[in-house]
């Protein structure tokens, strides 16, 4: 049997494509209302019209359509925050495998609410879609992370990222008007989902559960043993069983911290707020107003084939996304946060420009394009894929769990607020809505450059020691050993 480090085998590949589908469905999921917009609007118009003999106001209708795109991210708060109790009772395969019932039961919802003419079950299909995702980007990362060897878990981690984007890219192409982004196929469009939710479930079966759960939470130093030799297609697994108990015992000597304290205790105040302003910084960027209306938006600018251009942002994301996953691991997480708040600032003015010259400058719908696709590029840069770096990084393994869940929570919640508010904004503002995100992405950039240190490649006790520094105003001055120290006890 051949051995090595970087020994990718097939059960390896399996277990890692079969999970991140979970990473597709959520993409999927985000990407899919923002074509068919107006082809819902007009089912849900002439429901109405049925049902209540009169017709629709369009305050109705907006406040109808914008719950049914939003309430995703309130199902995605209520399942990143249960994650944690599924994937330590039923481990990291079965937790999975049990996540897809949500999708079928989302599937039936949507996939049947034209012909059962009830907006309702689209808003509830929305909402449980959104549980299932929550919970799909907790569970696809850790599982991942878990079955990968150590040399090869930056690198297939980075498929989940990649996964999202794809997704959105799928359902934008299916969200084509001769696909099924039409009045007749828009119910198969959103019950999409179905298929490789029935893909997933066939397969999960086959792989094998998180030898890291095995060992840690189950202690079947066995069980653990034989998937370890499945992966890696070695006999020899000694130091993988070495790794994961060298860190579960690093797990033991840190305390659990818990979300509480991390507002509480000074040693943490500053990382967590850092951690939940980026985590804004990503969502209040405006990018999932383009992620879930730029149909719409194209559509305002006169772009000729709005959705095409739609299906060019998918791709747009996706490239950079891959740029993105190459660059990360060496640059500077600060220089990049920074630079794609710039950027996408920027693209934000020129959008404004394009939008409130459009009467005089019919060429301006082209610059829309270019803003559009110049906003994605920039946030998958930055804003995309860093606040989780940082988060990660900020944090050791103590507090780290908590901290992920408050970001998590903060992120869901901005995306709902974004997701809610965009087209009431839209019609106050007009044109000048991307002014609103510029403020915003000025902001943040300040706040990056003033208040976020740079955690590449440092240790969790220098980048506490910086935060008491600054905390102290620099009155105080301590040895390096000391901070240290103070560092050590105060994990106890
Ligand atoms: C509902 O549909 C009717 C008929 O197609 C249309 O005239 C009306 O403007 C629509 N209402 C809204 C609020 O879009």
């Amino acid at each position: 049997i051949p051995s090595g480090p970087l020994q990718i085998t097939f059960p390896l590949l399996m277990s890692v494509g079969t999970a991140v589908i979970g990473s597709l469905q959520f993409g999927y999921n985000t990407g899919v209302i923002n074509a068919p917009q107006k082809i819902i609007e007009n089912f849900i118009n002439e429901t109405y019209r049925d049902r209540y003999q009169e017709p629709i106001s369009e305050s109705f209708l907006t406040a109808i359509w914008s719950i049914s795109v939003s309430i995703f991210s309130v199902g995605g708060i209520f399942g990143s925050f249960s994650v944690g109790f599924f994937v330590n009772r039923l481990g990291r395969r079965n937790s999975m495998l049990i996540a897809n019932i949500l999708a079928f039961i989302a599937a039936a919802l949507m996939g049947f609410s034209k012909m059962a003419s009830s907006w309702e079950m689209l808003i509830i299909g929305r909402f449980v879609v959104g549980l299932y995702s929550g919970l799909s980007t907790g569970f696809v990362p850790m599982y991942v992370g878990e079955v990968s060897p150590t040399a090869l878990r930056g690198a297939l981690g980075t498929l989940h990222q990649l996964g999202i984007v794809i997704g959105i890219l799928i359902a934008q192409i299916f969200g084509l008007e001769m696909i099924m982004g039409n009045a007749e196929f828009w119910p198969l469009l959103l019950g999409f989902l179905f298929i490789p939710s029935v893909i997933q479930s066939i397969l999960l079966p086959l792989c094998p559960e998180s030898p890291r759960f095995l060992l840690i939470n189950k202690n079947e130093e066995n069980k653990a043993k034989t998937v370890l030799k499945k992966l890696r297609g070695a006999t020899d697994v000694s130091s993988d069983m070495q790794e994961m108990k060298e860190e579960s015992r690093q797990m033991m000597r840190e305390k659990k911290v818990t979300i509480l304290e991390l507002f509480r205790s000074p040693l943490y105040r500053q990382p967590i707020i850092i951690a939940i302003i980026l985590q804004l910084s990503q969502q209040l960027s405006g990018i999932n107003a383009v992620f879930y209306y730029s149909t719409r938006i194209f559509e305002k600018a006169r772009v000729p084939q709005p959705v095409y251009a739609t299906i060019g942002a998918g791709v747009v994301n996706t490239a950079f996304t891959v740029v993105s996953l190459f660059v990360v691991e060496r640059a500077g997480r600060r220089t990049l946060h920074l630079l794609g708040l710039m950027g996408m600032a920027v693209s934000a003015v020129l959008m404004t420009i394009a939008l409130a010259l459009l009467e005089k400058l019919e060429w301006m719908s082209y610059l829309s394009i270019v803003a559009i696709f110049a906003f994605v590029a920039f946030f998958e840069m930055g804003p995309g894929p860093i606040p989780w770096f940082i988060v990660a990084e900020l944090f050791s393994q103590g507090p780290r769990p908590s901290a992920i869940a408050v970001a998590g929570f903060s992120n869901w919640t901005a995306n709902f607020i974004v997701a809610l508010s965009f087209q009431y904004i839209e019609r106050v503002c007009g044109p000048y809505v991307f002014v609103i995100f510029t403020i915003l992405l000025l902001f943040f950039f300040i706040f990056t450059y003033f208040k976020v240190p740079e955690t590449r490649g440092r240790t969790f006790d220098d980048i506490a020691a910086g935060f008491r520094q600054t905390a102290g105003g620099g009155a105080e001055k301590h040895s390096p050993e000391e901070l240290n120290s103070l560092g050590a006890d105060s994990q106890l």
